[in-house]
């Protein structure tokens, strides 16, 4: 595609970050909507305009000199939503609600949306496929779900040209973007935070699975990766169609593979406590990429989980020198 301009939503998040970075690195001008309730001002790529603002307002911000928008902008804590339902529907339901009828209002028609694995909750079959049931077992993935189903309405009945891309675990950092969640709750980070001395030790939740060591196994994709499918969505979508893709290696690797990865990694002792299963822990989730494949004519090119590790771990490294950790 040639030179657009692109409204980025939560573009000082991690995700957002990065896939801001690709774009500004592709040509494209970038502007950053985003409240920084869980990023940060210098997560926003140099080179990109920002704007700090919520996406209920979008129509303050939005105009018809926009081709489109990527929307990252959520709350993304499973365990949070669960306590705290409503601050969920509030935020990512009512907020991307806001956001097409902005959309709308100006006459911006195409849109890539951050969806979630968490919107099918327990598989029925491995790896998962687009046309796999969805049960979300948690409000965050009930409330992913709704606004995949808004965008469907949104595509047929307004010629919206969408895409909700699936992601299983995004990892790995890219330049100075990377994970930093607070609290954290990602198994990488919280596994290098072991080997930075910042945490006594990693729980493995549960080592009893039907899995090959016993413990879950999920789906790796390095940020990188996932970045440069929001790239190809952009310019794969149609008026009137609303794609669902699923964004993962396709491959599983175990709790008990990443632990043993940081150590190989880092070269650092990560002592492992085990406890309980959590509820609601599938014990494998893996995607099926062949739909990001054949729609996309995407392939990712980082799918070892050392190097996904490693640059995961370069950044860790330089946020603790920052702290001076
Ligand atoms: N990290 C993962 O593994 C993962 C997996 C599946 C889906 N996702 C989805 O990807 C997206 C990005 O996730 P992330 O890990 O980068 O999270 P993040 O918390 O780092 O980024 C989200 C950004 O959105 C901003 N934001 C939240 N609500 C806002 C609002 N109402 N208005 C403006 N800005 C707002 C936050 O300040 C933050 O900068 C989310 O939608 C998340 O649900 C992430």
């Amino acid at each position: 595609m040639s030179t657009a301009k692109y409204l980025v939503t939560g573009g000082a998040g991690y995700i957002g970050g990065v896939v801001a970075a690709h774009l500004l690195e592709a040509g494209h001008r970038v502007t950053v909507l985003d409240d920084l309730s869980t990023g940060f001002r210098e997560g926003v790529p140099g080179g990109a305009d920002f704007i700090e603002g919520r996406v209920q307002d979008a129509a303050r911000y939005l105009d018809a000199s926009y081709d489109g928008v990527l929307h990252f902008a959520a709350f993304s804590q499973v365990g949070e939503s669960v306590v705290d339902p409503e601050k969920y529907w509030v935020n990512n339901v009512g907020g991307t609600m806001a956001l097409l009828a902005a959309m709308r209002g100006a006459g911006v028609r195409r849109l890539v949306f951050s969806s979630t694995a968490a919107t099918y909750g327990e598989p029925v079959s491995t790896p998962l496929t687009e046309t796999d049931p969805t049960a979300p077992t948690s409000p965050y993935g009930a409330s992913k779900l709704a606004v995949d189903h808004m965008i469907t309405g949104e595509a047929a009945a307004h010629g919206l040209a969408a895409a909700s891309l699936r992601y299983f675990n995004v990892a790995g950092a890219y330049g100075r973007h990377g994970e930093r969640h607070d609290p954290e709750s990602h198994l990488i980070p919280l596994v290098l935070q072991v080997a930075l001395g910042r945490r006594p030790s990693i729980s493995v939740y549960g080592d009893d699975y039907p899995t090959p060591d016993g413990t879950c196994v999920r789906d790796y994709i390095h940020v990188a990766d996932l970045a440069e499918a929001h790239l190809l969505a952009m310019d794969a979508i149609t008026p009137g169609e609303h794609l669902i893709c699923n964004l993962g290696n396709g491959n599983g690797f175990s709790v008990r593979e990443v632990i043993e990865t940081v150590r190989e990694v880092t070269g650092h002792p990560v002592p492992e406590v085990l406890a309980a299963r959590r509820g609601g822990d599938p014990a494998v989730l893996v995607a099926s990429a062949a739909t990001a494949r054949d729609r996309l004519g995407w392939k990712p090119s980082r799918p070892e989980l050392a190097d996904i590790v490693a640059d995961a771990w370069d950044f860790a490294r330089a946020v603790g020198a920052e702290r001076g950790a």
